[in-house]
This record gives structure tokens, sequence and C-alpha cells, in this order.
């Protein structure tokens, strides 16, 4: 029988002790939870050299864990390198950040190798392959010089960089052409999927055969957009569960004290200093609503190993210092922030007493808090999101505050008008988004992913007869057939 088989460098292991603060993560954990398969990827781990790294097999609860240590070597120039300080600020137009270095470039092409090549020894020949995220651009194309003709794909869960970049960076080509040996890309905006088509065409001059198909070599390859979803009923339940004791305001909020969550990696794409900016300013100017308002911020340390991420988290914990030495008065502190990651319940807990959610990312695949924030809110007293235009969840949920976060004069009259509104209101634009959220939830993009995969294969059957009928016949026709076919499977 066919299995799912999923890679992604980052693994939410249930053993671990530390909770993964990262939208990869949590939502590939719910995608698997239901429907089970094989998750292969990084334990977090490092050893000294090569001959110490082996893979280690965990079963639990319908998901076989298979992942292994890196060396430090390939931390250093493959995670810490090529994935977060290449392609990382690379996808978050941060050219700035952008550094390249040849041999980062080659672990990170070797390590792409080792995870293909342990896939390769297990995977049967109808497993589906579901590759995640930048750091495994060129899985497929180890696979398919392995001599794998199982259907592969591949999401990214970031955005997709522009034709500019990827015509600057060194190996840009390279990387794109083995992005292409995929079956099926997925993006998570409309937005991203036509840079990724564009990019596609342009550099590798493949045809277009469709609108979202792409043809090089006698290979098709389908670029689409998935928005990820979140578990919707799984945080409802888990909320209604607790007694209302438990989700009672702990956060240090006094009884008629207003607070605004922010939930962040220390990451320079999230806008902290941004939100500060803006926060403060409008302390400033209102000095009536000092003791009233409180902003709470669960900040993650990420990615500490990596020197931009260094200097960003010395720089943040100044920021915030400043404006809590400013501004504070008796008890109160305006910002009140939280360094360890919360276990996902814990984290739902202080969404749904939290008045204000606000997001001020400069460049963003998804932002998941965004979607969690109106899931976890009391459908008769709900907070209300104030959402960055440049997370890829304000395509979907429209009804948040959307707000430019570069414009500090635009985020201070979102934040007043978020403290002022109505219930009749807060709850209008609640009820909005969670039609939203509740119409394609993490289970509906798995599926949805899966089946457009299961699909591809036809399309390249087809294809070496006759391009034109392949066209024609994908999805329309298949589509039904296929998702019973992996019903049954999984
Ligand atoms: N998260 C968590 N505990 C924390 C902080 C964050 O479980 O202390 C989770 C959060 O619930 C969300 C994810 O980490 O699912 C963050 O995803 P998002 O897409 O917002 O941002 P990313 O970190 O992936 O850029
Ligand atoms: C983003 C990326 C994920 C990554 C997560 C946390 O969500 O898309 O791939 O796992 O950030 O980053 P980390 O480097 O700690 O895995």
């Amino acid at each position: 029988m066919s299995r799912l088989i999923i890679l992604s460098n980052r693994v939410s292991l249930p053993q671990s002790q530390k909770c993964v603060a990262g939208g990869l993560a949590v939502a590939m954990q719910d995608a698997l939870s239901q429907v089970g398969g094989v998750w292969v990827g990084w334990n977090g781990e490092q050893v000294k050299q090569e001959a110490d790294q082996h893979f280690d097999i965990l079963y639990k609860s319908k998901i076989t864990y298979m992942t292994c240590s890196l060396t430090e070597k390939q931390y250093q120039d493959y995670y810490c390198g090529f994935a977060n300080n290449t392609l990382w600020p690379a996808m978050h137009d941060r050219v700035d950040l952008v550094e390249y270095d040849a041999d980062e470039y080659t672990t990170y092409q070797q390590v792409n190798r080792l995870f293909a090549q342990k896939i390769c020894e297990f995977a049967q020949p109808d497993d589906l392959i579901w590759v995640q995220d930048y750091h495994f651009l060129s899985v497929a194309r180890y696979c398919r010089e392995m001599g794998m003709q199982n259907k592969i794909g591949f999401f990214l869960h970031i955005p997709f960089a522009s034709l500019e970049l990827w015509q600057k960076m060194p190996s840009g080509k390279s990387l794109i052409h083995d992005l292409c040996q995929y079956d099926l890309l997925g993006l998570q905006t409309t937005q991203d999927q036509k840079t990724c088509l564009q990019v596609c065409s342009k550099l590798l001059k493949a045809q277009k055969i469709q609108r979202d198909l792409l043809s090089l070599n006698q290979k098709v390859v389908a670029i689409r957009h998935y928005p990820i979803g979140i578990d919707v009923t799984g945080i409802q339940q888990s909320l209604a569960d607790l007694n209302h004791q438990d989700v009672s305001p702990d956060v240090g909020a006094q009884a008629r004290m207003k607070t605004i969550i922010g939930v962040d990696r220390i990451d320079y794409s999230k806008g902290l200093f941004e939100r500060f900016n803006a926060l403060a300013d409008f302390l400033e100017k209102n000095p009536e609503v000092h003791e009233q308002v409180q902003h709470v911020q669960i900040a993650s340390p990420s990615r500490l190993d990596v020197a931009t991420y260094q200097r960003l988290f010395e720089r943040f914990k100044f920021k915030m210092d400043l404006i809590n030495h400013e501004f504070q008065r008796n008890e109160w502190s305006p910002i009140v922030c939280n360094y360890d990651s919360k276990p996902h319940l814990e984290l739902m807990k202080f969404y749904r007493q939290a008045d204000i959610c606000w997001i001020s990312s400069l460049k963003d695949g998804m932002n998941l808090v965004a979607k969690e924030y109106v899931a976890a809110q009391d459908a008769e007293n709900p907070g209300v999101l104030i959402l960055s235009k440049f997370a890829g969840a304000a395509e979907q949920l429209t009804d948040a505050l959307v707000v430019d976060p570069t414009d500090r004069i635009a985020m201070i009259k979102a934040l007043k008008q978020a403290l002022n509104m109505p219930l009749a209101e807060r709850k209008y634009r609640y009820q909005q988004m969670m039609k939203q959220l509740q119409a394609y939830d993490i289970n509906d993009w798995r599926d949805h992913f899966l089946t457009d995969l299961a699909c591809t294969q036809y399309v390249h059957r087809f294809e070496c007869e006759n391009t034109k009928s392949a066209v024609s016949f994908y999805p329309s026709h298949a589509f039904q057939h296929i998702h019973m076919q992996l019903e049954n499977r999984l």
C-alpha cells in the first residue's frame, strides 16, 4: 500500500522537550496526525563527523519519524549558511543581507543528496513524496538521478524571490532547474505562484502549456498555490475543553487593561521594530492610554548561530528596554516580553485572552499566528486582528484591519480602531474570517495538494503521447477518481 512520505528540515519530534516555534513544524504535525505517514528530517542535533550520522526511527500515533543529526559543518554551511543566510533573506526581499559562499552551496547540495538517498532507500514506487520548504530545493533532482519515478511534490512555506534575484544569485538557474524536477510546486499565494511561473519559464525557457503547467524536455511541472490552513476544529475543541479558570487572563494584565498580543520568532521579516516604533509613537501622543494597554510579546529567539539573527536579538532587547524605560510607571510596563516558546495549547490561551493580535510582517509566506488568533477567539466577544498586507494570510483574511507596517500613521490608526471597535463590528469581522478559515483548513490544504500531486503522473504519461490531450485531461476528469483512490490508500 502506498504511503505518504514527508521531508522537512525541522521535525516536531514527540519526545522533544523543546517546543518548536515555526509554522512548518506545527502545520506538518497537524497535517500528518490524521492521515499518518513517514516524516523524515533533521533531529535538531549536531555530531562531529559523517561517520557519527545515522537515521533513528520512532513510531508514534500513526507517524513514523525518521530523523538524523547534521554534522557541525552541515549545520554551519547548509542550515546557518546557504539556507538561512542566502535563501531566507533572498526570499524575503532582503538583498542587503544575502551572502553567498560556494562551499556552503556545495554542502547544501550534499545534504539534499543525503536525504534524497535515504528516501530512495525505503520508498516504494507508489509512495507519494512531499518535500517541504527552501532547505530542500534540489532533493527531487537527486531522487531522479537515483532512478526514482515516484510522484514528488514540493511546498514552499515562504515567499518566492523575484526573477531579478534568481538571475543575480550564483547557482540560481541551477536551483530553479532542480526545482522543476518536482512534479508539483505549491506556493502560499497567487502572487508567489505568478512569480514562480515567471521565474521558471524565463530562466529555463520552459514552455507554458497551460496557465499553471510548464513543459521542459519531456517533463511537465505544475505550479499552483495552496494557502496553508490551520486545524480550526482542533483549536476550538481544545479551548472548549478548558474550564473558564484556564482561559482567564494570566499574562499580568489588570482588570481593565487591554492586551495586544504579538507572537513571532525574532526574525527581521516580522517587522518587530516597525511595530514597536508605532507603539511608542502611539503611547507618546496618547498619555491617557498609559496603564490601560499592554503589548504582550511572545518572542522566540531564532537561528542564533547566524550572525544577523544574533545582532537582531540584541537590537530587539535594547529597543524593548528603551520603550519600557521611557513609558513605564507604577507596576505598568507597556511591553511584556516572553522569550520561552510555548506549547501550542498554552499559546491558544494567550490568543483567547488578548483583545488584539498585531501582525506586522514585512514579508511572510502565510503567518499562521494570524489564523490561529482568529480561530481561538470567543465567538461572543472576539478580539481584533491587525494584519500586515505583506503576510500571505492577508489574501484570505480581508476582514482583518489590513495595514502597511511601514506606514506608521496607518499602523497607529489601525491600533486605535482596534482598541475602540464596537462588539457588533468585532463579531462581524470575526464571522467573516472564520468562514474563510473553515472553508480551507489544514486538512483541505493537505488533501488538495496531494490530490493534485497524485494526478500529475497522468499528465506525464499522456504528455508522452500527446501534449494537447494531456492538458485538457488535467485535472478535471482525473480529479474525482484520484481523490477517491488517495483516500482509500491513506
Ligand atoms: N508557536 C508555538 N509556540 C510559540 C511560538 C509560536 O507553538 O511559543 C507556533 C505558532 O502557534 C505558529 C508557529 O509557531 O503555528 C509560527 O508560525 P508562523 O507562520 O506565524 O511564523 P514562522 O515562525 O513560521 O515564520
Ligand atoms: C519558517 C520556515 C520553516 C522553519 C521555521 C522555523 O516557518 O518556513 O521551514 O522551520 O521558520 O525556523 P527554524 O530555522 O528554527 O527551523
